[in-house]
């Protein structure tokens, strides 16, 4: 992370968005690549080169104020190393995101750092492995109140923890038991109250429902919905199920092997997807309502990122390559004619940007029912 300046903490202007909202998160062009080499005496024996992952490559994305962006994609596409970068537990290779115009490289010291992790927190999909087991339900919540110094005294501090708990649904004398006394679903109540009470702005959720059975994910999906509303939380949201993010997000990215292959305002997206991947995705989906009906297997498998194809990495299983595709990486650009207000779509793709996918687009597919699409 070099090259931004001591501390990483210098101020950007905001940038206004095209629906006038402000960005509060912005990553610029990130990427992270994970060394996977053997321990080196094995390399130097076997005279084998070193192994470079590039997990998430050249990612650009904003999130306004108050919205949810969601990022899907098939497992081992990056979206877990994108929600990590942006929090500040793993270091950018490349690329830069700021926070409320603020480099988030201060994250890692001194009080603007401390400030800056208060107002970012994640919720990940297991909370039992993020819940110490053999602390009390009522301490785990406290302790981010304790930690930032946010109240004094102990009733002050009891106070506001059986508020969060309510705000949760989950009683004050859930506060007494231990998080293995709890069903899945209770759980990540408690982590999401423990992430609320260092009064945070913004949440990376991490899959949080996807450990849950169906009817308990569409319980907590409607539960960050109705707090987002109430304490005008900005999320990005990260799941491979594209019917949790139908649910929740109002803007959705989606990942193919460590890049943003299509972003679009929700409508939009679902119903006039663009790029060859996002329509096979929506093509293998039977429904959106969270029925928890088996999915029909996307088509072909994902290559290795270890030696992704050249080109277009989705190529090999994409009906409209042809040899530019197989030559040249397609960048994301903006689609004439999708971008609705604050809707925003960009695509990478060749045949997109030739006119050759088919589906030039009249007005963005605003208003279209996501059946028309499965349908089309
Ligand atoms: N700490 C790490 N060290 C080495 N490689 C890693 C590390 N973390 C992730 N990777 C690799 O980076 C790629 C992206 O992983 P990531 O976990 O971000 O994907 P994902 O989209 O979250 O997948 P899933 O849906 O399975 O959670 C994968 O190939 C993964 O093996
Ligand atoms: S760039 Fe080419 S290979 Fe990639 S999605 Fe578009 S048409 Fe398919
Ligand atoms: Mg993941």
């Amino acid at each position: 992370m070099s090259g931004r300046g001591a501390g990483g903490a210098a101020a950007v202007p905001a940038r206004a968005t095209v629906a006038g909202a402000v960005e509060l998160v912005r990553a610029e062009r990130i990427g992270k690549t994970f060394d996977v080499s053997a321990p080196w005496l094995t390399r130097t024996l076997g005279r084998q080169p070193r192994l470079l992952l590039r997990a998430v490559d050249d990612v650009t994305f904003g999130i306004r104020r108050g919205e949810t962006l969601g990022l899907v994609g098939e497992s081992g596409c990056g979206k877990s190393t994108v929600a990590r970068l942006v929090v500040g537990l793993y270091q950018l290779t490349s690329g830069t995101i700021t926070y409320d115009g603020k480099n988030i490289d201060a994250l890692a010291s001194g009080r603007a750092g401390r400030v800056l992790r208060r107002r970012l927190q994640m919720i990940f999909q297991d909370p039992y492995a993020s819940l110490n087991p053999r602390w009390r339900v009522a301490d785990i919540v406290a302790e981010p109140i304790r930690a930032h110094r946010l109240l004094r005294g102990r009733r002050a501090v009891h106070a506001r923890v059986d508020a969060l708990l309510a705000q949760v649904g989950l009683a004050a004398a859930d506060g007494a038991r231990y998080p293995h006394q709890f069903s899945g679903g209770q759980r990540q109540r408690i982590s999401i109250a423990r992430a609320l009470a260092s009064e945070p702005e913004f949440l990376v959720c991490d899959e949080p429902t996807s450990a849950l059975d169906v009817s308990v994910q569409a319980q907590v999906l409607n539960l960050m919905r109705d707090l987002q509303r109430e304490l005008g939380l900005t999320y990005l949201f990260i799941s491979h199920n594209l019917a949790v993010v139908h649910h929740i997000a109002d803007r959705v990215g989606v990942m193919y092997l460590g890049r943003i292959v299509e972003i679009a305002g929700k409508r939009q997206l679902f119903a006039a997807p663009r790029h060859p991947y996002t329509r096979m995705l929506l093509d293998a989906i039977p429904d959106l309502e969270l029925t928890g009906k088996a999915r029909t297997p996307v088509a072909g498998e994902v290559p290795s990122p270890l030696d992704p194809p050249p080109g277009c990495a989705f190529h090999p299983r994409c009906p409209l390559a042809d040899d530019r595709c197989r030559r040249e990486v397609p960048l994301l650009k903006s689609v004439p004619g999708t971008s609705g207000a604050g809707e925003g779509g960009e695509v990478a793709c060749h045949a997109v940007e030739e006119g050759r996918d088919g589906r030039a687009a009249k007005g963005g597919g605003e208003g279209r029912g996501v059946a028309s699409v499965r349908a089309g």
